[in-house]
């Protein structure tokens, strides 16, 4: 089958897992074959978008900059997967369409569990006032009303995820599906079974 492009889009609040599944998407779809450029919202504003800040122009011009570049991909039949926190609904989707084939990923996971885990030390500064206009605390996040895929990162792990969002990709024809790999158990048990038929 020929690789189509497409843009895979995650949005989701900081911490919610967006770049921990685009890095395994990557990974998976590479394997199997496709090309694919990763654009990371952290990665991204240390150079195509350096100097801006989180205003709401800043931030709508960081995500239209993304979007600019993943249509370029696209349209070259490469895979472009955002992972920015994008929290306005009418940008993303004034970028979808820009983008013939664009895949929005919703990393749903309550304010309280990432509070919680607060793997960038981030929410307790936000939460003490120490960062203003932090996304989910005292800035707004506008989630997605019908994206192609939800993980609920909160409590699936990253695997579940994934292969939740790899099923869809199929589902959609824009990944070919590929033959399932037995586990070693499985493998045993279908061997037992092929010998009890006498196959074997
Ligand atoms: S976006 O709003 O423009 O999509 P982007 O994903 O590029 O955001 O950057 C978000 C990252 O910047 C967060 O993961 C966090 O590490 C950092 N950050 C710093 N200040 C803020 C803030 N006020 N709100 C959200 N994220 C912030």
């Amino acid at each position: 089958m020929e690789q189509k492009g497409f843009t895979l889009w995650f949005t989701g609040l900081s911490g919610a897992g967006k770049t921990t599944l685009a890095r395994l998407v990557e990974t998976e779809l590479v394997a199997r074959g496709h090309k694919v450029e990763v654009l990371d919202g952290d990665v991204v504003r240390t150079n195509l978008s350096k100097g801006l800040g989180f205003s709401k122009e800043d931030r709508d011009t960081n995500i239209r900059r993304i979007g600019f570049v993943c249509h370029l991909l696209t349209r070259n039949d490469v895979v472009a997967i955002a992972a920015a926190i994008s929290p306005y609904r009418e940008i993303r989707d004034e970028i979808r369409e820009q983008i013939s084939w664009f895949v929005e990923v919703y990393c749903e996971c309550p304010l309280e569990v990432l509070a919680e885990r607060d793997v960038k030390g981030l929410y307790k500064k936000a939460l003490a006032g120490e960062i203003k206009n932090f996304t989910g605390v005292d800035d707004p996040y506008e989630a997605p009303v019908s994206p192609e895929v939800i993980v609920h990162t909160g409590n699936e792990s990253p695997e579940e995820s994934v292969a939740r969002i790899i099923t869809r990709l199929e589902e959609m024809s824009l990944v070919e599906e590929t033959e399932r790999v037995f586990s070693e158990g499985e493998e045993a048990e279908l061997r037992r079974r092929l010998e009890a038929l006498g196959y074997v």
